[in-house]
This record gives C-alpha cells, structure tokens and sequence, in this order.
C-alpha cells in the first residue's frame, strides 16, 4: 500500500464481544442522524441502547451463527461496523444485514471499505450473489450502494415496528469468480 501523506490509516477487524457497546451508541446515533426524517422523533428517541447492546453482544459471541460483524478502527475507537450471513429472506445467497459509520465520520471512505470487506467474506463463505434492504426513502445510503456497484431489484418488502411501516428496497450483487469485489485489505488508509 502507498503511504499517503497525510493518510488516516484505520483497521478493519471481527468484532470482539467486548465492541458491543461501542457499536450499540454507534448504530443509535446514525439511526438518530440518518433516519430523522424517515422515522419519528418518539421512536428514535425510545431506542434502547442496552437492549441493542445485549443483542450485539449475543450475536457477536455466538460461534453457532454464520454471521459476522466487521468493525473498523480508526484513533483507537470504532468508527463503523459491517454485519451479513446467509440472507434471511431468501433460500439463498448471502445478505448484509447492516451497515453504519458514526455521523462524524461518514463520507471519508469507510463505508466503501466496509462493504468491500463484507463482499469479500460471503464470497468466502461461497456465496455468488449477495443482498442488502435498505429503506426506500434513504436516499443516501441507495447512492452509496449504487455507486460501490450494487442494483436496485424490482422487489419490495416492508420494515415494521410498533405499529410504524416503511417500504424497504432490495439491493443486490454478484460476488461469482471473476466480479470485482472492491476487497478491502484488513489495514489501510484513508486518504480525503
Ligand atoms: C451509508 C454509509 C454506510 C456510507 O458510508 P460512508 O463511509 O459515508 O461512505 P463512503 O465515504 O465510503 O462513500 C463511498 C462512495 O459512496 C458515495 N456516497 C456516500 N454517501 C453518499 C451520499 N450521501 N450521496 C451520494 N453519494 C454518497 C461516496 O461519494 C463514495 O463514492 P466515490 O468513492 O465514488 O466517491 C454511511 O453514510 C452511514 O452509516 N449512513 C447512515 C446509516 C445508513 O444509512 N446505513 C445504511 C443502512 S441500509
């Protein structure tokens, strides 16, 4: 890898259970930030943190799932996290089931590296096609995903939560031999 100058140079690793309340504050603040105009103030402000924390936790440390959580490091805390594992709604392929980078730090690259990581992995694991669900509304992420090369499909489903629905659009790629993964190598840097 070159070494940039003036490259912020970050770590992307398997999270440990111990990450899990990190990545509780993390995902809340960027539900907080990223979906204030897509769900209610009430219901952003009611997450519960401990709740998410104890699900983190659980689903980090259990080595009965095929799922994996990936975070990224960067000035000695965790700036963003990467979760998939075999997709939940279809019989095959794999998903990722949730991406975020805290507020602060969105728009640097992290993301892309990230997704990159997480293609990299399910095509591992020997998936050939991978999907993600996003809300239809969040027009941020579906520029991300689109421009890092995943498609929408003509396909819709639904979130719902006490009482709240929203429409969900599904994303899709092909991790066969021979697709361009945007692997991300385990260190790298930053570089904007
Ligand atoms: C969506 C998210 C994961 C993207 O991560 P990120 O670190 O901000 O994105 P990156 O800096 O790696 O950007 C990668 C590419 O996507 C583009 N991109 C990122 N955000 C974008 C936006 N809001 N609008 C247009 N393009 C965007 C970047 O320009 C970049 O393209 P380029 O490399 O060709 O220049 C992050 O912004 C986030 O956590 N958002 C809030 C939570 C969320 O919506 N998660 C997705 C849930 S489905």
């Amino acid at each position: 890898m070159p070494d940039v100058q003036g490259a912020q140079r970050f770590e992307l690793r398997d999270a440990v259970a111990a990450d899990a309340s990190e990545l509780a504050e993390l995902t809340t603040a960027a539900w907080r930030t990223a979906y204030a105009e897509i769900l209610p103030e009430g219901f952003l402000g009611a997450m519960d943190v401990s709740a998410r924390e104890e699900r983190l936790r659980e689903r980090i440390s259990d080595p009965g799932l095929a799922c994996f959580t990936i975070v990224a490091i960067s000035g000695g805390r965790c700036v963003g996290f990467v979760s998939g594992g075999p997709a939940r709604a279809t019989a095959d392929g794999g998903e990722v089931c949730a991406i975020y980078v805290a507020p602060d730090h969105c728009g640097r690259g992290f993301g892309r590296s990230l997704l990159g990581a997480a293609a990299a992995r399910l095509a591992d694991a020997g998936y050939t096609q991978a999907r993600l669900w996003v809300f239809t509304r969040n027009r941020a992420a579906r520029r991300f995903y689109e421009r890092c090369g995943w498609r929408a499909e003509a396909g819709r489903a639904y979130w719902r939560r006490d009482g709240l629905r929203r429409q969900l659009t599904c994303y899709s790629r092909s991790l066969a031999k021979g697709a361009r993964l945007d692997e991300a190598r385990l260190e790298t840097a930053i570089t904007r």
